[in-house]
């Protein structure tokens, strides 16, 4: 077909097309300069944002005791078998609670959404069992889930926790942005050891600076802290801190 039975057909601008089409440079120019005007479309107003996180009434950082479990947590890899994001989909609001906010992970460095569930997703799991529960599941999962494929963290009761980077951890956190206050890194050790000890007076301090905490010995069975507790301080907190009791959290679902 020639071009000019083309021009008869649509004329002006896409008559011309041929001309691009014919010379690659040409093309790949205008690919280029299309890429750039949708790529500044969708970044330039970023710039214009301060944050792109809604902040959510209710998030605070990690207490140093639900840091240390977090980092055991990322130590053993939980991660590569659970998630912690709760997709906007109903099977997944009915199953696990509210869906995920960007707001829940915004203190997470790095963020523990993962990408494959062996088991169930915990973005909400805090507060769903008791203690013993966590502990009689790490010790043998198969213990309480008979049919369970969980690998069995009983040393994990045995290892009193390493603090001695607990509080570099949470200055560090704090350099890329968390906001811990200069009390809370003042009292970074107190605050490890009052969240073991609810009858301790360091531990209306601990509440005070880090609300809804869950203060209390994880596991008895060791008088010291062992990397059980702060790995349970660490799932008992999951999820707990915004209040959806006001969401309806089915609405607008698919
Ligand atoms: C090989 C995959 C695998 C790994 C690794 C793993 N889990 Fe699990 N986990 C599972 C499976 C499967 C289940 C569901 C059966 C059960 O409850 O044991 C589960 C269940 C759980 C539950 C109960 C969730 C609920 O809502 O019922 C918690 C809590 C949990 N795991 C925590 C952990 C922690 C903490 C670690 C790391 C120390 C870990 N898991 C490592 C596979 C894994």
């Amino acid at each position: 077909m020639s071009s000019s039975s083309q021009t008869q057909h649509g004329g002006g601008f896409f008559a011309k097309h041929h001309i691009l089409e014919k010379n690659p440079i040409l093309l790949v120019l205008g690919i280029l300069i299309m890429v750039a005007i949708g790529g500044l479309v969708e970044i330039v107003p970023l710039f214009y944002l301060k944050s792109t996180i809604e902040t959510v009434q209710g998030m605070r950082p990690y207490t140093p005791l639900e840091l240390a479990g977090r980092n055991i947590y990322l130590r053993e890899g939980c991660y590569l078998c659970h998630s912690q994001m709760i997709r906007s989909l109903r099977d997944e609001v009915e199953r696990y609670g509210h869906f995920s906010l960007a707001a829940e992970s915004m203190y997470d460095h790095p963020f523990q959404w993962g990408s494959k569930r062996n088991g169930p997703d915990i973005a909400r799991v805090g507060g769903k069992y008791t203690d013993s529960w966590h502990v009689a599941h790490l010790m043998n999962p198969r213990s309480v889930v008979p049919q369970s494929i969980m690998p069995s963290y009983r040393f994990l009761f045995d290892t009193p926790l390493d603090t001695r980077e607990i509080a570099a951890n949470v200055t560090t956190n704090r350099e890329v942005g968390v906001p811990y206050t200069d009390e809370q890194v003042a009292n970074i050790m107190a605050d490890l050891k009052a969240q073991v000890n609810p009858d301790s007076p360091e531990a209306a301090a601990l509440l005070k600076r880090y609300p809804k905490a869950v203060v209390r010995k994880f596991y008895p069975g060791s008088p010291e802290i062992t990397e059980g507790d702060a790995l349970i301080a660490y799932l008992q907190m999951l999820g707990t801190l915004v209040d959806f009791s006001q969401f309806d959290d089915k609405a607008n679902l698919r």
